[in-house]
């Protein structure tokens, strides 16, 4: 439960106000539809990102890259400024450039210069290929929309239709109990038509698609980011939608979805060394993605906590870590030797610390956890004693006792006199922290114990029966109905709800670049929260898809309707008729209020806002939108043109592919029927053939082979380049083998023959050609077949009656 001061949720935390975010214009770009990618070829080039150099391992020195440089010239500055008078600050900032002209750091003063030197000597983390990639490139591609959902729209139609199975319709969500009769259904909605998202694709592609195509940029508030916690191919992905127990290392359960696999190899290459280059990016850009206020939980393991937490030092500053949390998570890892692991990790790091929304969360457990210490009993007769050991009363009242004085030097006698209490006197050190008056408010409320010969102000758990959460989370383990996974690395709700109360308000945007089954946004729909989410993989997606289609929420009263959730939830002070506390607001009776003669102070538990139990809310419109590769033309130079290819790695592409055709030379072209290849070999100078190949048992003219990308579908250009090539040379036939192809480009292998060309045949590859060593056992009767389109043929239908038209 999270609280905060007042009658209103706070707007920031320690005592700060964080400072909100605006949309730059007040207006979304509109994303367009899928189907209209091809226009959107090659309109942004890719974005580059860039590493401090200072913080590269040349700090030894020793390296050539411009640390030591930087040192040098800090010590230069530290001498001119150590010679002016105190506080030693220059006339301006002063600057070091690397050799092109970027501007790596400014400095004013003589502290700054002497920090920026000690930051140097730090010690860092360092892995294969750090010190090399000062920047990398990002593809800066356009989102599109691919889907456009409402639960509220599909429930809605359905009940147009007058169907007599109303109630199926909550059994489809999840939520038999209600008749659709008897309830109000609605979704949370936005002013300024802001719809959630679910995208498809990279993390780093899409995170730079969103500050860079879309100008997000400074507008996230919380960014959730639960990676893959190892370099396991099989331990990162969940490859089927039903099937949960994945055993690692079976090739039966590894994903063959063609960017999976590509993201795995692209991805955890070098082991560990790739891993922690794939998270350092991912931070990056996160930051960047970040309000000031915003802040970052990254969910790992044991396995590679200590490296991660290295990372986001480097990333955020290790003086914006907010939290190391550890939480329990239902099995336990076993362990040959010492102690098997229970609890996985948060690391909760601010852009900023000092402006962070990072309010404190309160458990609702009779504040038992807060006051552990030296509890006490009274009876009620009034007679104190301590607690013994193993002792939970029931009956008698529960107190612990703090101090009296004042935590600060008053600065004035007037809090400095004799307290008389249980036959004894005591004056403070510092001075008491209430007046004479207070003092005989607190007496006559029979607040004062007397420990030896400290006075003490007793504290009732009753007072605020809350305690305020630390960093170990021992009650994660979901258990019943609410622990049903749907996928294996599913995260408990209630984690990802804690970082979202403590770290966000009604409205803010919130962001995980790993979605996974979708927690992160299912949480942040409950709590009235913008979402985006990301994944790579179809199979997580669609389990999100379905999940929050599916899915039914409190409706939390709106304080502005109008607004939204943005205008913030609608809070009360409310009691039981035992006289409980029961609301949203609840009193807090302190010291002061007891010395004052106050009513107690009040706060509010955030998660505890009115709910009106005649609405049903369901989930609000989200869209389904992804990078998609365009369709892929080579350049000339064999270079591929959407923009993310090289020339080498579509050179490696190629002799993997030569060698799977040589294990697997079989294609299936339909109807039964087969064709065997032989003696498949690059051809001599060719623009654009791939391969050339003889056909067992066919004439003794060879075949053309055309390889489509690695990357994307088979484009009518290509086609069309390689069936003229063919041509000429006098193949006999050309074999186009590919893991997608575009319509026209299929159209245009149909008509070849038609056109006076030679015969083509398309090919389909499963993905398996991407997984080459990853498996052990490829399945390679079945990697080249034909696959036949559904023939659809199109008829006008009479109406039958007018109604029908
Ligand atoms: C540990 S799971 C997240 C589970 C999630 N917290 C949940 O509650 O279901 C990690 C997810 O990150 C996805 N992933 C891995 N690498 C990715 C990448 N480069 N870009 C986007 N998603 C990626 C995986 O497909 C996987 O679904």
């Amino acid at each position: 439960m999270a609280k905060s001061k007042g009658k209103k949720p706070a707007k920031g935390g320690a005592g700060k106000v964080a400072e909100g975010y605006t949309h730059p214009d007040q207006t979304l770009l509109m994303r367009p539809e899928a189907g209209t990618q091809a226009q959107f070829r090659k309109k942004k080039p890719p974005q580059t990102y860039r590493y401090d150099s200072s913080l590269s391992p040349a700090l030894d020195w020793d390296g050539g890259n411009g640390a030591r440089e930087l040192g040098e010239w800090l010590l230069s500055v530290i001498e001119r400024t150590a010679a002016l008078q105190a506080p030693h600050v220059l006339p301006s900032p002063e600057e070091f450039k690397t050799a092109d002209g970027r501007v790596v750091l400014s400095v004013l003063s003589l502290q700054e210069a002497v920090d920026q030197l000690k930051r140097l000597s730090r010690p860092f983390l360092t892995w294969t290929g750090k010190a090399e990639r000062l920047s990398f490139d990002v593809p800066t591609l356009p989102l599109f929309v691919h889907e456009r959902l409402s639960t509220k729209a599909i429930v809605e139609t359905l009940v147009g239709h007058k169907t007599d199975k109303q109630t199926d319709f909550w059994e489809m969500l999840g939520d038999p109990r209600h008749s659709i009769t008897d309830q109000v259904l609605k979704a949370y909605e936005y002013p300024d038509k802001w719809v959630n998202r679910l995208i498809l694709g990279d993390s780093l592609v899409v995170m730079n698609s969103l500050l860079h195509y879309e100008r997000l940029g400074g507008q996230g508030q919380m960014i959730y980011i639960d990676p893959p916690y190892g370099v396991k191919f099989g331990s990162n992905f969940q490859p089927f939608v039903r099937k949960r127990d994945v055993s690692h290392g079976d090739d039966e359960d590894l994903t063959r979805e063609p960017e999976m696999v590509k993201a795995y190899r692209d991805t955890w290459e070098l082991g560990l060394h790739s891993y922690l280059t794939y998270m350092r990016d991912r931070l990056l850009l996160a930051r960047e993605l970040l309000t000031p206020s915003g802040s970052v939980f990254v969910q790992i393991s044991d396995e590679n906590l200590h490296h991660v937490r290295e990372l986001m030092d480097e990333v955020f500053g290790s003086e914006n870590k907010l939290a190391q949390v550890s939480f329990l998570r239902g099995g336990t890892q076993t362990t040959e030797k010492g102690l098997p692991a229970n609890a996985d990790f948060l690391l909760w790091y601010a852009r900023d610390k000092d402006r962070s929304k990072a309010r404190e969360m309160l458990l609702d457990d009779g504040g038992w956890a807060a006051r552990s210490q030296d509890l006490w009993l009274e009876s009620q007769t009034g007679e104190r004693r301590r607690l013994a050991p193993g002792e939970s009363p029931t009956a008698a009242r529960v107190f612990t006792h703090r101090s009296l004085e004042s935590a600060r030097e008053t600065g004035s006698d007037l809090n400095k006199f004799a307290i008389e209490f249980d036959g004894h006197e005591f004056w403070p050190k510092r001075g008491w922290s209430t007046t004479p008056n207070g003092v005989q408010r607190l007496k006559e409320s029979n607040r004062f114990l007397r420990i030896g010969n400290s006075l003490r102000f007793i504290v009732y758990l009753n007072d605020f029966p809350y305690s305020g959460l630390t960093a170990n989370w021992t009650d994660t383990i979901e258990s019943g109905f609410a622990s049903e996974r749907v996928y294996v690395v599913q995260t408990a709700k209630k984690v990802v709800q804690r970082c979202i109360l403590m770290a966000t308000d009604p409205g803010d945007l919130v962001l995980d670049p790993t979605c996974g089954s979708g927690t992160t946004a299912y949480v942040a729909e409950q709590w009235g929260r913008r979402w985006i989410t990301i994944d790579t993989s179809r199979v997580p997606l669609a389990l999100a898809r379905q999940r929050l289609l599916t899915a039914t929420f409190p409706y939390y009263e709106l304080k502005e309707p109008a607004h939204g959730p943005s205008g913030g939830f609608v809070y009360k002070r409310k009691q039981n008729n035992k006289g409980e506390e029961t609301g949203g607001i609840v009193p807090h009776v302190t010291l002061k209020s007891i010395a004052n003669n106050e009513p107690p102070a009040e706060e509010v538990l955030v998660d505890r806002p009115e709910i009106d139990n005649k609405i049903i809310r369901v989930t609000g419109p989200f869209c389904v939108e992804a990078t998609i590769p365009t369709p892929v033309d080579w350049e000339g130079d064999g270079v591929e043109d959407s923009g993310t290819g090289t020339t080498e790695q579509h050179g490696s592409f190629i002799d993997r592919m030569l060698e799977i055709l040589r294990k697997s030379p079989v294609l299936h072209i339909g109807g039964g029927k087969s064709v065997t290849l032989k003696n498949i070999r690059p051809p001599a100078k060719t623009l654009s053939l791939s391969a050339e190949a003889m056909v067992a048992n066919g004439d003794d003219k060879p075949v053309a082979l055309l390889f489509g990308p690695e990357n994307g579908a088979v484009s009518e250009k290509l086609v069309h380049e390689a069936l003229k090539e063919a041509n000429l040379r006098g193949y006999t036939h050309l074999y186009v083998i590919g893991v997608g192809i575009q319509s026209n480009a299929r159209t245009l292998i149909e008509k070849a023959v038609d056109m006076g060309m030679i015969p083509a045949t398309y090919v389909q590859a499963t993905p398996d050609i991407m997984m080459g060593d990853l498996l052990k056992n490829m399945r390679s009767s079945q990697i080249f077949s034909v696959c036949g389109l559904p023939e659809v043929k199109l008829h006008t239908v009479k109406p039958k009656c007018k109604d029908d038209e």
